[in-house]
């Protein structure tokens, strides 16, 4: 099979920026197709935290055209994922002070930035002249959710007739719920020729998701169940139409996780390490864990975990509403998260009315793997999920996740078997199926360990995940020679 050249445009990349599981797809299916010997690069902002990652400068400024005609300029620095196995990927950041110089990613606390607009449009036209600063051109560009959607378009048009612009494009939606809206006014701002920012144009302002869909070569998702739910009115959040337009099936891939990264007998944030068949050290992470986050250390008390960005998609309000009757059943429960103001502000509060609830608010890497590990239960109760890699990892480390039946959650847990699932987002059902796990793990050892020994065989690497891309690509490009001819 020939070696294919892809190109991942995405706005982050561990470990170099993460806000949550696009960042860690995008750190681990790269590693994952260039092991299959693919010429895979990738393609992000360096971010102001992205400096702590060791990088290289490279000698020239890389010219990138700007909206307004003429060029704006960016150092670009050379990094690179993965390693000796055959899949090293190289790692390009842009460097450019005015636009990505900043501790957020997409906004901080006092919200989204004013100016991801132009930040994200000049990533995306970045990307693109990152292939004639490296005289490279793609077979592929991968893009993935809003803040690169604007490749496809730029491909279609700015680049027309140009051998980059016979690239095909894949465009993964990770998640509907962020379409990247901004006002109609600033269309200017893509650098688009005006006939082509009416493909972005949706209920009077500007939807970047909207107008990669349209223009992308293929269309994917991050599991077969949300590639359903997003083909309908209820799961679309407004675009169904526009993916029915396309006339093509949105193709849903499986998310995998990084087996070395997330792996219970090799990780270095936990205090001893375990695997299905030698647990010991899962107690050891139990007892670290609550000492840690200042609770009790009791052994035999269930051990509830959740670590999230605290936003409605993850069904929070639910969570803390049901909270107080979760503890009610003798349990202690921790989170890890941060998001919205009144998520974390309750949370805290919460942990200072409870001696058995505490919250840790903020982001904190090695804290998500000790209550991965140190848990027991797991809970997830999304509203949407389009493919969550919390009940994964939670999976591997023998946490049995809880999980509400959507999206990946759907695809990935088996009640009874490798977790536990429950239908409607309310608190009864949540209650209910806490309960029932509780009451497993109090009331039935054998099963619960029964139970955990099955989730953490399952196999969930990458490599399940690098073939059905590899088919998309090719698909993909394909297509495209069939729409340009030749
Ligand atoms: P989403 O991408 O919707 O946030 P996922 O389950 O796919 O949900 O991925 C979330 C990722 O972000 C996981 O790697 C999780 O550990 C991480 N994460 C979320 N919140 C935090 C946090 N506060 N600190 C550290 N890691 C976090
Ligand atoms: C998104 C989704 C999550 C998915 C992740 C990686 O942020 O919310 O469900 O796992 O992307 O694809």
């Amino acid at each position: 099979m020939a070696r294919l050249r892809i190109l991942f445009a995405v706005s982050e990349c561990f470990p170099f920026a993460k806000s949550g599981g696009l960042g860690d797809v995008a750190g681990a299916l790269p590693i994952a197709l260039a092991s299959r010997k693919h010429d895979v690069r990738v393609v992000l902002p360096r971010y102001t935290g992205t400096a702590k990652q060791p990088a290289r400068r490279l000698a020239a400024p890389m010219a990138v055209p700007a909206p307004f005609g003429g060029e704006s300029w960016c150092a670009v620095w050379e990094s690179s994922l993965g390693g000796s196995e055959g899949g090293s990927v190289p790692v390009y950041l842009l460097e450019h002070e005015q636009l990505f110089g900043r501790d957020g990613i997409y906004g901080d606390r006092y919200g989204e930035f004013g100016d991801n607009l132009s930040r994200y449009s000049f990533l995306s036209r970045g990307a693109l002249a990152l292939s004639s600063y490296l005289d490279w051109v793609p077979d592929v560009i991968h893009v993935h959710d809003w803040p690169t959607s604007l490749v496809p378009l730029y491909l279609d048009t700015t680049l027309a007739g140009t051998r980059l612009g016979r690239a095909a494009s894949v465009l993964s939606i990770h998640n509907m719920g962020y379409q990247g809206w901004f006002s109609a006014e600033d269309a200017w701002l893509t650098g688009l020729p005006p006939h082509a920012t009416s493909a972005l144009e949706w209920r009077g302002s500007l939807n970047l998701l909207k107008g990669g869909i349209a223009a992308a070569t293929a269309v994917s998702t991050v599991s077969p169940t949300y590639a359903t739910e997003i083909q309908s009115p209820e799961g679309a959040a407004g675009l169904h139409r526009v993916l029915e337009a396309r006339g093509d099936r949105v193709v849903g891939i499986l998310n995998g996780i990084d087996d070395v990264a997330w792996n219970p007998s090799l990780d270095p944030h936990l205090p001893a390490r375990f695997d299905a068949d030698a647990m010991a050290g899962k107690a050891i992470c139990k007892a670290a864990l609550q000492t840690e986050m200042g609770l009790p250390e009791r052994p035999n008390v269930p051990l509830l975990g959740l670590v999230s960005r605290l936003v409605n998609q993850k069904g929070i309000d639910v969570l803390a509403a049901t909270l107080p009757r979760i503890l009610g059943l003798g349990v202690q429960v921790v989170v890890l998260g941060s998001g919205e103001a009144w998520a974390e502000d309750l949370f805290r509060k919460l942990a200072l009315a409870s001696p058995n609830f505490r919250a840790h608010i903020g982001m904190n890497e090695g804290l998500a793997h000790r209550i991965e590990a140190g848990s027991d239960l797991f809970l997830m109760p999304s509203r949407y999920e389009p493919c969550g890699l919390n009940q994964l990892y939670s999976q591997r480390y023998g946490t049995l996740p809880v999980v509400r039946g959507v999206g990946g959650l759907e695809d990935t847990v088996e009640h009874n078997t490798t977790g536990f699932k429950f239908d409607a987002l309310d608190e009864a059902s949540l209650l209910g199926t806490v309960a029932w796990a509780v009451h497993l793990y109090r009331e039935d050892a054998p099963r619960f360990r029964r139970m955990q020994w099955l989730a953490m065989q399952k196999p969930m690497g990458w490599s399940h995940a690098a073939r059905p891309y590899e088919a998309l690509y090719r698909l993909a490009m394909a297509r495209r020679k069939a729409s340009l001819g030749g």
